[in-house]
């Protein structure tokens, strides 16, 4: 019989033996046993949620050069947060890092709290990452569960509830197995394993630290954990996308509403989002006035643009139209740029696709 409870000691003690050694070196790290900046710590919990290591790296750096302190940051425009993030996705992230900067800058004083409930309160930071910051930048004794942990402890427990219905188990069981002191470097240590070692297909249990204590391994079906709940079949969202150009070559780019999916971020006008395919004939007509249409010079579509979001999938089409003057007819609203600044502008990775489809595939 696989024993159920790994002893607390020696399993911690095994996970912090081996983080000493092999903790990875990453940007917002300091070396085992040393408090880094909360500011950092906050900073990089924000940009790891849903987002991996080495796409953050670059954009952590980056960030630090533009807002050294928490201060530069409250200071800033939105805009430029928004800029600056463009391409790491999930962009609620980056309004509330902002809110939450310059609640930090005014109401604290530029000091991050150290209790986990204080850090709960503010924008942007929910359980896990008020734990990890907590636990990582204060040495605060906290439970932090993310995916990794999550597949490292149902591993080590046999887990069988599927997730997402299984995380408060995995929880209760992290929280037995994790130590009062170093629980920041404890947690970042099984992160590491995770990523290194028990990752999702063959893992490497030869070098974990823990494998002796890991029922799955006992039994040799690692791979089955985390059971999972079947996942829902996405919907398919279509729309008619225009690349509206001028004689000049700028392109009329407009903000996206502040609430909402991409908010605040920048994009192509396009048709309203829908199941249903709309004829490119269909979406001018409805979008654009008689005038503007007689008027229009050219009108060319290009290869379908596709992205994925979190609960659906979208496809767009984009349509070129090149247009003679600018002052005779109305115009959609929003604000012309020249392609090659398009760097300037807070302009999502599915914008990106649209303008790199619609310029690599010029006729
Ligand atoms: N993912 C989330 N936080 C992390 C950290 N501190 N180190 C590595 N991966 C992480």
């Amino acid at each position: 019989m696989i024993e159920q409870k790994p002893p607390q000691k020696p399993f911690s003690a095994a996970i912090l033996n081996w983080y000493d050694i092999h903790a990875r070196r990453l940007p917002w790290r300091s070396p085992p046993g040393e408090r880094p900046d909360p500011y950092h710590v906050w900073l990089s919990e924000i940009m790891l949620q849903q987002t991996t290591v080495v796409t953050v790296g670059p954009y952590f750096d980056k960030f630090l050069t533009l807002w050294p302190t928490v201060h530069d940051m409250a200071a800033a425009p939105l805009d430029g947060i928004l800029t600056a993030w463009a391409g790491l996705g999930y962009y609620a992230r980056a309004r509330n890092l902002h809110k939450c900067a310059i609640t930090i800058s005014k109401e604290f004083n530029g000091h991050f709290p150290k209790d986990r409930d204080q850090l709960l309160s503010l924008p942007g930071i929910g359980p896990y990452t008020a734990a990890a910051i907590s636990a990582i930048a204060f040495d605060k004794a906290e439970v932090v569960v993310d995916g990794n942990i999550e597949r490292i402890v149902s591993r080590l427990y046999r887990i069988d509830t599927p997730l997402p219905a299984a995380k408060k188990e995995i929880t209760i069981r992290a929280a037995e197995i994790t130590p009062k002191r170093c629980a920041g470097d404890y947690a970042q240590a099984l992160m590491d394993i995770g990523a290194t070692i028990c990752t999702p297909r063959s893992p490497s249990c030869g070098g974990c630290p823990v494998s002796d204590f890991c029922a799955a391994r006992a039994t040799g079906d690692m791979e089955r954990f985390p059971v999972k709940a079947p996942k829902k079949v996405k919907p398919t969202r279509r729309a008619v996308v225009f690349w509206l150009e001028r004689p000049n070559g700028f392109v009329l780019l407009r903000r996206r509403e502040e609430k909402g999916l991409l908010g605040g971020m920048m994009e192509f006008p396009s048709t309203e989002w829908q199941e249903e395919t709309i004829p490119v004939e269909t979406a001018i007509k409805n979008f654009f006035s008689n005038d503007f249409q007689k008027r229009a010079n050219r009108i060319t579509e290009k290869a379908m643009v596709r992205h994925t979001f979190t609960h659906f999938h979208l496809e767009l089409q984009p349509v070129v139209i090149s247009i003679k003057e600018l002052d005779k007819f109305v115009m959609p609203r929003g604000q012309w740029a020249e392609p090659k600044e398009f760097g300037r502008y807070a302009l999502p990775t599915l914008m990106t696709k649209v303008a790199r489809t619609v310029i690599k595939d010029r006729d």
